[in-house]
């Protein structure tokens, strides 16, 4: 299983060994389904691979900001328009607060359109003395604690390519048919502001911004059709975990006319912090394909492992290639961030670096919900921008779990949610996602922070 392929295939993972590997009983259905996945035309094209690419590249050199966003695990249910439209509402009125605060254009990327895969960290589940597998994402199996839902399914790989295909082409539609109603800070839902714990200051500094951002929506309008022509050709870029490699792979393709395969299931497919191994099948996979790649890092991410990484992923150090996506928890990342952004930095490698305020923050309940805290996840963020601006590096995006819906899965933010609200509607399988006012408040905090640098050591 350890010895090495010769040479990069699409396949050549196949001989490493892979963290979180499903294990499907019938392989005869896998391959059908891998088959199936391959003939299938993509889901994405290399132009818009490689324009994100350069967009990322002038990221890392600060000229543009990433802001990463969606469910932890999107599911097959949540295919839906108000799901959909509520996402891209929400993830486009941050980047135009961003671009209002930072004062430079923000590259919108959606945890979307195939985020299907999660991986776990136990690979059984026990309830009431009964065990079975853990839920793997809706790309694998299904949710509910039953052995038919549970086994893995590799028809459930077509399902995901399918779903993933109704969804962007739902989104391409919207941003062709102009976004322009959503660019109008007076339909944005700002009644979480009211509510009697925001602190006068901080409401009065939230509705400025937005007033301030709404004047300047209008006098871009005002310019003439140009100006709003070009405001509504919003762009937005898919991502997720790869994590099923043969999903991953069954649309790895080479195209005319450019050199390199490319994944064309995403424009930016990511590695989780437990499948990073440097001799792992993961990185085996994405080494070889021409798409830009996420590489999540948490708190014991040591340094040379990380420089050995880099060297294998980017062995040219191609710009807009990497990013690098920190999750180390508020509590540890003025400790952890610094001696890998040192690392990283001194040796030149050029990657965009990207805090993940989210999974190093996720705590349980005594009543045993998961859940995160509003202000552990502020705090790591202002923990991120002030480890870089000290190592003279640039913090140049942000990715967080979120839905466009009211749901009640993180604690806090200035529409309280309390530990007793809850269970009143926590929807997602798997991580705890800002709701609608939790990740526009997130936004307006980090706009307003960028507006007044301050050193929160
Ligand atoms: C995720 O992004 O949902 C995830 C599992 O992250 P990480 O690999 O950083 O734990
Ligand atoms: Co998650």
């Amino acid at each position: 299983m350890t010895t090495h392929a010769p040479s990069w295939s699409p396949l050549s993972w196949k001989h490493k060994l892979a963290a979180q590997q499903v294990v499907y009983p019938d392989r005869a259905a896998v391959d059908a389904a891998v088959a199936k996945l391959a003939a299938f035309p993509p889901l994405v094209t290399s132009f818009e691979v490689e324009r994100l690419k350069s967009l990322i590249a002038d990221a890392q050199q600060g000229k543009r900001f990433l802001l990463q966003g969606g469910d932890c695990a999107e599911t097959l249910d949540d295919c839906r328009a108000d799901v959909i439209t509520s996402k891209l509402k929400i993830l486009l009125q941050m980047s135009l607060v961003l671009v209002h605060g930072l004062k430079k254009p923000v590259i919108r990327v959606g945890r979307f359109a195939g985020q299907y895969a999660k991986p776990r960290s136990s690979p059984t589940e026990t309830r009431d003395g009964v065990t079975l597998p853990s839920y793997f994402g809706d790309l694998v199996n299904a949710h509910e604690f039953t052995p038919a839902s549970r086994a893995p399914n590799p028809e459930l790989m077509v399902r995901g390519y399918q779903h993933a295909a109704v969804t962007l082409n739902f989104i391409r539609a919207l941003i062709d048919g102009g976004f322009a109603d959503l660019h109008h800070p007076e339909y944005w839902d700002l009644k979480f502001l009211a509510h009697v714990h925001v602190p006068d200051d901080l409401r009065r500094r939230y509705q400025g911004m937005a007033a301030q951002l709404a004047e300047a929506l209008r006098f871009m309008e005002a310019l003439g059709e140009t100006a709003v022509a070009d405001l509504n050709r919003v762009e937005f870029f898919s991502s997720h975990e790869a994590l099923n490699l043969l999903y991953e792979s069954a649309q790895t393709r080479t195209v005319p006319r450019r050199e390199g395969h490319y994944n064309l299931t995403t424009h930016l497919p990511w590695l989780g912090e437990r499948t990073r191994h440097p001799d792992g099948a993961h990185v085996e996979y994405l080494r070889g394909i021409a798409n830009p790649v996420g590489v999540k890092i948490g708190p014991n991410t040591a340094p040379d492992e990380l420089l050995r990484l880099l060297t294998t992923l980017n062995p040219r150090n191609e710009p807009g290639r990497i990013l690098l996506i920190h999750r180390m928890g508020a509590a540890r990342a003025r400790q952890a961030l610094p001696p890998l952004i040192r690392a990283v930095r001194d040796r030149g490698h050029r990657v965009l670096w990207v805090c993940d305020p989210m999974h190093g923050n996720s705590t349980t309940t005594r009543a045993g919900i998961k859940t995160r805290l509003f202000s552990d996840i502020l705090d790591e963020i202002y923990a991120a921008f002030d480890c870089h601006a000290h190592e003279g590096t640039i913090l140049g995006g942000v990715h967080f779990e979120l839905t466009g819906e009211d749901v009640t899965e993180c604690l806090g933010g200035a529409a309280g949610v309390t530990e007793d609200d809850l269970s009143t509607d926590y929807r997602s399988p798997c991580d705890p996602r800002l709701n609608y006012a939790q990740a526009l408040e997130l936004a307006f905090a980090i706009a307003g922070r960028a507006a007044e640098p301050r050193t929160t050591e």
